[in-house]
């Protein structure tokens, strides 16, 4: 499956200290650790001796140990001592666990299970010290990454979904917009309607809290990827967010969302608390759609002029294999 060979990401790093940590991604239980060197690594989560996960174990000079007879594994996932043999020259060459391509970017661990076919976004701001970042969620949510990361790209849902936060319901109208695609890149810019700031979270920069408008350009990297740059009208202030799902299983995923501001942060935990809000009262609405995945027949669902992205997405996904 196509999935298999694109970058997802797993966890934040900060999750990942000196002891292993168990994800799934795609169906496939993988255990994450860090080794001597601190360098994250992904292996199987399955212990080629008796199939226990290797998150239960721990890691202890650099190698990952397994909980249940003390198998230790290097780096490589080559198993390196078993305590039980009394001669370490008798393990056999086949006491190896699968590796995958692992690596750390943007605060995010990014695991690719086959080679990875795209390269992850480029996005030189969140390198640079004039951008203030928080991490938000993770979001697990019983619903397909694809719908997940549609849904965070909706512009018709804000008045509705998140009345007074995202959206102004009084101004429902999607302003027109159209879709170009690069290679494995939507790009898409947006002027709508914004939600007023409120007291509890005076999140957005917008100088106009009368009739306020926000900019918002997009580059949806396919498969679950989403890099939006918010900026308002007068104002050089403007905000970044990456967003990118974690496709557990075919209907299960785990958001992460990252934010960045060129201006006077607010609290990290205010955001957190914001993004908390939005996307619980989202999880409702996508966990009880059907089908649960992207349905990729364009004639079973009744897509408007506004829902142009919704359409890229669905055949950009055709297009390049995703359909499952
Ligand atoms: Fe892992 Fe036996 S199951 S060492
Ligand atoms: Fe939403």
């Amino acid at each position: 499956m196509e999935e298999r060979a694109c970058w997802h990401p797993v966890a934040y790093s900060s999750a990942i200290q000196d002891q292993p940590v168990g994800v799934t991604l795609c169906d496939e239980p993988v255990v994450l650790w860090r080794d001597r060197q601190g360098e994250m690594k992904a292996m199987k989560d399955l212990c080629i001796h008796r199939g226990v996960a290797l998150s239960l174990g721990k890691v202890c000079d650099g190698a990952l140990i397994c909980a249940y007879h003390g198998w230790r594994y290097d780096n490589e996932g080559k198993c390196i001592f078993v305590p039980q043999l009394d001669d370490q020259n008798k393990i056999p060459p086949k006491a190896k666990i699968e590796t995958y391509q692992c690596r750390e970017e943007h605060g995010m661990v990014w695991v690719a299970l086959d080679a990875p076919r795209f390269d992850l976004p480029d996005i030189p701001e969140l390198k640079s010290p004039e951008w203030h970042i928080a991490e938000t969620g993770p979001f697990p949510w019983k619903a397909a990454a694809g719908r997940q990361v549609e849904n965070f790209t909706d512009f018709a849902h804000f008045p509705f979904v998140h009345p007074e936060l995202l959206g102004d319901p009084e101004r429902p109208l999607v302003p027109p917009y159209s879709v170009k695609r690069e290679d494995h890149i939507l790009n898409y810019e947006i002027t709508r309607p914004e939600a007023r700031n409120t007291k509890d979270f005076p999140i957005f920069a917008n100088p106009d809290q009368e009739q306020p408008l926000r900019h918002n350009r997009y580059q949806l990297h396919l498969p679950y990827t989403i890099v939006l740059r918010i900026s308002w009208p007068g104002t050089e202030k403007s905000m970044i967010y990456l967003f990118a799902s974690q496709p557990v299983g075919r209907k299960t995923c785990i958001g992460y969302c990252i934010i960045a501001q060129n201006y006077t942060p607010f609290e990290a935990e205010v955001l957190r608390q914001f993004e908390g809000v939005i996307f619980s009262q989202d999880q409702t609405i996508v966990e009880s759609q059907r089908p649960e995945q992207v349905p990729f027949d364009l004639s079973a669902e009744l897509h408007l002029k506004f829902d142009a992205v919704a359409v890229a997405y669905r055949r950009s996904l055709i297009e390049f294999g995703f359909e499952i």
